[in-house]
């Protein structure tokens, strides 16, 4: 697991419009993990419902929100409807959970997501970036010589291991996420970086992650 110091601040998620976002929506928080962002949704939104595919995630949840047990449950990302088809008004997918899959499994996830999103319902997540590539970190970098910087960039993504050398995650160049979004029916709204700053696409960030705030069109 990354280090907490490197997550985004919760504080910078949740900031001001993105509370406007979340008073008296109806919520989805898949990967919800230890519940780092329930925190700042349950008491703002008007339904809430954290999903993890880890039950011990799970419990760790229920164990930190104990008049909130029944607002989690496990399930995975990859089969969403039986939670109800345009149910949603706000879904997340906080810290880059939606790298831990492949391709084939991320645009199904994408799928899903459409489908339990209201009308013009939001989708909030973030993504590793392939503008961190090659890696300012050795090891992480030297794991990944073989990749060519020129073929990833024609690829648009790639499944590598970083820090861990057992843990393949997804990358993404932010312009390619994009047209991945809109080929699964979302327009994107904003793309934000580490800090917390909008960014546009002629001077993206080197950021390993990156925020994206789309609409269900
Ligand atoms: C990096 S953690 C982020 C936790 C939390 N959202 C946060 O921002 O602190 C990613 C979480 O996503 C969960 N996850 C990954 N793939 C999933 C899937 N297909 N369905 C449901 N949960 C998934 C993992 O179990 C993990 O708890």
């Amino acid at each position: 697991m990354l280090a907490v110091r490197t997550l985004m601040p919760a504080r910078k998620l949740f900031s001001e419009p993105m509370h406007l976002l979340i008073k008296d929506a109806r919520v989805l928080d898949i990967g919800v993990g230890g519940g780092r962002t329930s925190l700042h949704l349950m008491g703002e939104c008007r339904t809430y419902i954290g999903l993890d595919y880890s039950a011990p995630m799970i419990e760790a949840c229920r164990a930190r929100f104990p008049f909130c047990k029944e607002a989690f449950s496990v399930g995975d990302a990859r089969d969403l409807r039986h939670l109800g088809v345009a149910q949603f008004d706000l879904v997340l997918f906080a810290f880059a959970g939606l790298d831990s899959v492949g391709h084939e499994d991320r645009q199904k996830i994408l799928s899903e997501v459409h489908a339990v999103l209201d009308d013009e319902g939001l989708f909030f997540f973030s993504t590793h970036s392939l503008h961190a590539f090659p890696f300012d970190d050795a090891e992480a970098q030297a794991r990944n010589a073989h990749l060519d910087p020129v073929e990833l960039r024609t690829r648009g993504w790639v499944q590598l291991t970083d820090k861990r050398a057992d843990v393949f995650l997804y990358y993404v160049y932010p312009d390619f996420q994009v047209r991945q979004l809109q080929q699964a029916g979302f327009e994107v709204i904003e793309t934000i970086d580490m800090n917390g700053k909008p960014f546009d696409f002629r001077n993206p960030p080197r950021d390993w992650l990156v925020t994206f705030l789309c609409r269900k069109v």
